[in-house]
């Protein structure tokens, strides 16, 4: 009985044939009502007691892997079978699996977008920044313990260069070059010495806007961002400022806008309070229009910074900022559909 089970086993595995009548003779073959394998069971059943437990379990697997032989064999020539017969040359090609857009270039695409429609221009920025674009025209004096708001990556060699540690240095730039009206939105990458944790990371992307014009208000600032928040969040969305300092903006503020207190998520968002912190913002401070040649007496402006990867993770319910730097495809997948 066991060089017969080797016998049939080594038949049946090697056994390779799609034709759908050498298939049903391989099955009568062995499976048919006299074939090999009932006819072992036959065998079987004559056997004595501890050779049965010897021979029992083989002897099923023998059974079960010819039959899943031969639906798998029947399976392959039925379907070469329609291939070849119902061959549709209509249907639409199995398209390969489009690319996805990033989580952060989804949300930046939009904020720069919302700006556009009333009327700011796009302007960029190198990343190896200079210390006068980076700080110094921005109210940051050496030495000045203002710097340490922002750890900085110094470049090797050149103690005048760093990685900027945030896109204000733009606002410099296009000042320096332009003469107002300015209205320009500058989106970029910025870079800081912080460790990687689930909230903060070494690299993440800010949106600038700077307006600069005869009287520029700070209500139109508050006009300009009220209209942001209710593009970006939703028409009924409100906002609130709170007084705050940067060095390069006179008043300065904090721009929140209201979240929500309903359930756990919000909680945990906004800190219990409902506000969802969104920007830093303020007027220009007239020192640094100047820094810029442009004339303090006759033009003021405003000012506004946020960081991307902040309100990506609020809109996406994203829990640890790495996700939007691993390039996990899974991840990444989620966004499909998005613009
Ligand atoms: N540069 C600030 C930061 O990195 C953000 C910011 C605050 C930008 C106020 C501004 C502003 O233009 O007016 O945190």
């Amino acid at each position: 009985m066991e060089d017969k089970i080797k016998d049939y086993l080594k038949e049946i595995n090697t056994f390779n044939e799609f034709d759908e009548k050498k298939v049903e003779a391989f099955r009568i073959k062995f499976l048919g009502r006299k074939g090999l394998i009932p006819a072992l069971f036959d065998e079987f059943r004559q056997l004595e007691g501890d050779k049965k437990r010897l021979f029992g379990k083989p002897l099923n697997d023998l059974k079960q892997l010819a039959s899943a032989k031969i639906e798998a064999l029947k399976g392959a020539s039925h379907a070469s079978q329609k291939e070849t017969n119902n061959l549709d040359l209509t249907r639409p090609a199995y398209s390969e699996l489009p690319g996805t857009r990033h989580p952060v270039n989804i949300v930046k695409n939009e904020i720069v977008n919302i700006f556009e429609r009333i009327g700011f221009n796009v302007s960029e920025g190198p990343e190896v920044e200079d210390d006068w674009h980076n700080f110094t025209a921005l109210n940051f004096p050496e030495e000045h313990p203002a710097r340490d708001m922002q750890d900085t990556f110094f470049v090797a060699r050149n103690p005048d260069w760093a990685l900027r540690t945030h896109t204000s240095s733009v606002q410099v730039r296009t000042m320096e070059k332009q003469k107002p009206p300015i209205r320009t939105i500058s989106p970029g990458r910025v870079f800081r010495n912080e460790a990687i944790s689930a909230r903060s990371h070494c690299i993440f992307h800010q949106v600038e806007g700077l307006y600069v014009d005869k009287d520029v208000s700070f209500a139109d600032l508050k006009q300009t961002l009220l209209y942001f928040a209710q593009e970006f969040f939703g028409p009924e969305t409100k906002i609130r400022l709170r007084p705050s300092y940067f060095p390069f903006t006179e008043p300065s503020a904090e721009m929140d806008v209201y979240w929500g207190l309903e359930n756990e998520v919000d909680y945990r968002m906004t800190k219990g309070t409902g506000w969802l912190e969104v920007l830093g913002c303020g007027m220009v401070d007239p020192s640094v229009l100047d820094n810029c040649g442009i004339d303090s007496k006759v033009y003021t402006g405003f000012a506004f910074g946020m960081g991307v990867e902040r309100i990506a993770m609020q809109r996406y319910q994203i829990s640890d900022i790495r996700y939007l730097f691993e390039n996990d495809q899974k991840f990444l997948q989620q966004f499909q559909s998005a613009l």
